[in-house]
């Protein structure tokens, strides 16, 4: 059977993902105990796990560097994707959320509001389908700043427990989707390693329960 590599994202993400994979039998001590390697062989499946960032894991599954990726649909939204999206794996659950600054009215005026985000597609995306002129502003990180500084109007940003917009005295006022990671797998090798990949896909979905297909 074809050996697969499969590139996973670090941080939040991969530690999620390692118990799904410990679950299914794959050997994955290495990648546990830390460390900076950032290649691991599996040494009881025929697997080698990459650890990449989340747009990173995108780029190297469309070049076919590896065949399949664990990525979440945040990055999917904002990258594009030229690849399969063929599992909803059930964790990392968040959502989109647009939020503001307490007590700010952000529909209540005809002046341009100006959006901070790291994620400028799914930002400028969301206000296009509502006919709204917005000025979307590119942040990196700790967006929760940006209305903070009086530097924008509102957030869109990834929610989870909703702990960050609390402490910096934010509200979300809208959800624009759900996230969660995804299993996504490389268009040309779905042919060529069909087997492979059809075999690892089944058994990560025994474990996760999760929906074949799933793109929403
Ligand atoms: C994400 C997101 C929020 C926070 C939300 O940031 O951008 O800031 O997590 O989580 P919560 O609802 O549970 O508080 P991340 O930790 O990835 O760091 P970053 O902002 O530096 O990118």
């Amino acid at each position: 059977m074809n050996r697969l590599r499969l590139a996973l994202t670090k941080g939040r993400l991969q530690k999620q993902a390692v118990e799904v994979f410990e679950r299914m039998g794959l050997d994955c001590g290495e990648i546990s105990r830390g460390g900076r390697r950032l290649i691991y062989e599996i040494p009881n499946y025929p697997m080698d796990i990459v650890l990449a960032k989340a747009a990173d894991v995108i780029t190297y599954v469309e070049h076919g560097a590896c065949s399949l990726g664990v990525v979440g649909k945040d990055t999917i939204l904002e990258k594009g994707r030229a690849f399969y999206e063929v599992l909803d794996l059930g964790f990392g659950k968040c959502r989109f959320a647009l939020a503001v600054r307490e007590g700010e009215d952000f529909y209540g005026t005809y002046r341009r509001r100006r959006v901070a985000t790291k994620y400028p597609e799914v930002a400028r995306t969301y206000f296009a389908n509502k006919g709204m002129d917005v000025e979307i502003i590119k942040i990196e990180g700790s967006v929760e700043l940006a209305p903070v500084l009086g530097m924008a109007d509102g957030i869109v940003d990834i929610v989870e427990t909703g702990a960050t917009l609390r402490e910096n005295g934010l509200i979300p006022i809208e959800t624009l989707c759900p996230v969660s990671a995804r299993l996504i797998v490389n268009v040309a090798d779905m042919k060529t390693k069909k087997e492979a990949i059809l075999s690892f896909i089944a058994a990560v979905e025994k474990e996760t329960g999760g929906e074949r297909g799933a793109a929403q």
